[in-house]
């Protein structure tokens, strides 16, 4: 995890590990994360986003673990490896029938896994886009499993996308081509830096 020193007030570059709960070629959440990654190379040097892609990862199942719940097939170790590397989460997820979808729920189940949960005490935030309730109630979903997981939710601003309102927001490969809704995504991505800085900065007192 980036530290903070005291020495300096320069800030940490912090790693942002960033989920896409859609397996969609071409996901509006997939493109969500592209824009992130453009905005922190192009205007918050203080974050970088390293997207963890979750397609790969078998279902869960405690029969896969072994030596005493500790050891986990290799895709599930190198997700674990990077959930544990990381300074705080970004989740980009559709609804799907109220919920996260079930690819990202597998994640995040593998992850909190063995003795030791790896999402525990991190700044999150998660982006949606979908139809009339722009995903709202899938975030809201999410925001109740990170209580158990102990995540940290930003709660203000929301991003949650009605992706069929004029003017488009996405286009035909996913990508994010709505400014306003791009300059929304950069005040989400500073608002998670804020916390997760706020957070370290507590753990340091
Ligand atoms: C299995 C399934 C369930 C869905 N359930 C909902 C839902 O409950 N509410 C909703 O607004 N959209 C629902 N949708 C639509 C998706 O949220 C929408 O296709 C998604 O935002 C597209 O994201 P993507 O481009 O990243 O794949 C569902 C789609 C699928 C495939």
């Amino acid at each position: 995890m980036g530290s903070v020193t005291a020495s300096t007030t320069a800030q940490p570059t912090l790693r942002v590990a960033a989920f896409c709960g859609s397996l969609r070629k071409d996901s509006w959440h997939r493109g969500l994360i592209r824009a992130a990654e453009e905005l922190c190379e192009e205007s918050i040097p203080g974050l970088r986003i390293d997207h963890v892609d979750i397609s790969g990862l078998p279902m869960v199942n405690p029969d896969l673990e072994t030596d005493g719940g500790e050891g986990f097939p290799p895709p599930v170790e190198a997700l674990r490896e990077r959930v544990r590397a990381a300074d705080c989460f970004l989740f980009a997820s559709p609804e799907y029938n109220y919920s996260v979808t079930a690819s990202l729920k597998n994640a995040l189940d593998w992850a909190s896994r063995g003795k030791r949960n790896c999402w525990a005490d991190r700044a999150a935030a998660i982006v949606c886009a979908g139809g009339d309730f722009g995903g709202a109630r899938a975030s809201l979903h999410l925001r109740q499993i990170g209580v158990f997981l102990d995540l940290h939710f930003i709660n203000k601003p929301e991003l949650h996308i009605r992706a069929f309102a004029e003017p488009p927001k996405f286009d035909e490969e996913g990508n994010l081509i709505d400014a306003v809704t791009r300059e929304r995504l950069k005040k989400v991505l500073l608002s998670l830096q804020a916390l997760a800085l706020r957070l370290q900065h507590n753990k340091d007192d």
